[in-house]
């Protein structure tokens, strides 16, 4: 299946020729440079742009303000687009209330308990955004933040380079810290984030992304009948907070056992304290292969309906899994329709939430001199 998908479009691709689609538009793949249009202007007048990209059978509009990947598209097994990841039609909706869709996350990315962490004897206050803890950076994270953007055609790649930099004392996390992250579209139409930061004072560092996927297409409903595994045989179980125990929990006899493809709702209502205390599914999993020099494989998403298939690789230790559980039907999506608890579910590479705080975490510390770096590459099929 994956091979024929990856075929057909990549020489497609190569030859110049339109990937037509069955009850699709036919468009033009590979070595576009992406294209930008105005989005919308924040309060003080900055304006936001989009950016549409397009390679290997898979169309991305992404936003200057917090990198935000607005739509995804890709095709199902017939070859019919829809756009998989959630968002909003317009600025103003992505600043009032968006809980992180598609955005970049950092400057550190999942809670920190109680929004303090010592380093180097020092102990710092960083802005509280959730409850008494840190969320994903902060009250005003890199989600909220106006990025740099450059566009490249290189070869059969098509992609982003973004910058951003916070500075010393931003959300009150110590050192500027200098940000690029590098959205790639590949000629199979792979979307590849290259992060990388570097820092003038030791701070830390937990740099991810926020699509909210549906593979049936944004709006279409629940994604509790999407099949989803992850390489992982343990997980961090938290407190009522969601911050993490410290414990690495066995997922083997539990709901939380993902090591073989299952129907992300098929045990999402055992009584399983952890799955009442967040709502459903919203923990770390402590990914099998470790921390590795390459992105290796450690998820797989399907919806059976469409056939389209979400492949997740990575270099990091820990993938957040999030069931969609604080979507309450008060916002309205791209495509018009509201979004409900389930309607959609995030994967979001990373550290363990709390490290800073959790000495037998691996660390999230970045010191001067050193370089910040990180890959996950998200491959799509029917
Ligand atoms: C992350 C968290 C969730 C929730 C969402 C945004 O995935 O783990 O608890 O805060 O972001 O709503």
């Amino acid at each position: 299946m994956e091979l024929s998908r990856r075929t057909v479009i990549a020489g497609a691709a190569a030859a110049g020729i339109a990937a037509t689609a069955a009850g699709g538009t036919a468009h033009a793949t590979g070595g576009r440079k992406p294209v930008k249009e105005l989005f919308g202007k924040l309060a003080d007048g900055t304006k936001v742009y989009r950016w549409s990209l397009e390679n290997g059978g898979t169309r991305m509009k992404v936003l200057s303000y917090g990198g935000i990947v607005q739509s995804l598209e890709i095709p199902d097994r017939r070859g019919r687009y829809e756009n998989v990841s959630l968002g909003f039609d317009n600025l103003d909706d992505y600043v009032a209330s968006s809980p992180y869709m598609g955005a970049l996350i950092g400057r550190y990315g999942n809670r920190i308990d109680k929004g303090r962490f010592t380093l180097d004897g020092k102990q710092y206050q960083i802005s509280v955004n959730d409850g008494e803890n840190t969320l994903h950076g902060g009250a005003q994270g890199f989600d909220k933040r106006v990025w740099d953007v450059e566009p490249f055609a290189e070869g059969s790649e098509v992609g982003l380079v973004m910058h951003y930099t916070s500075v010393d004392g931003e959300m009150g996390y110590p050192g500027t810290l200098k940000a690029k992250v590098t959205y790639t579209l590949t000629r199979e139409g792979d979307w590849r984030i290259d992060y990388e930061a570097t820092t003038d004072k030791a701070t830390v560092v937990n740099l991810t992304s926020h699509v909210y996927w549906n593979l049936a297409g944004e709006g279409s409903g629940t994604i509790e009948d999407h099949e989803l595994s992850i390489a992982a045989s343990r997980y961090t179980p938290t407190d009522e907070g969601l911050i993490p125990t410290g414990e690495l929990a066995k997922v083997a006899g539990t709901a939380f056992d993902f090591r073989r493809a299952k129907p992300v709702g098929r045990d999402i209502r055992a009584a399983h304290p952890q799955l009442i205390t967040a709502k459903g599914f919203d923990h770390n999993w402590v990914l099998d292969k470790g921390i590795t020099s390459r992105p290796e494989h450690i998820a797989t998403l399907r919806d059976p309906s469409s056939g389209r298939t979400l492949r997740i690789a990575t270099d990091q230790p820990g993938l957040q899994f999030y069931s969609g559980n604080f979507l309450d039907g008060t916002l309205t999506g791209t495509g018009g329709r509201t979004y409900r608890q389930g309607d959609a579910l995030c994967l979001e590479t990373q550290h363990f939430p709390d490290s800073p705080n959790q000495p037998s975490f691996p660390s999230t510390v970045l010191r001067p001199g050193q370089t910040y770096r990180t890959t996950t590459v998200h491959s799509f099929d029917a």
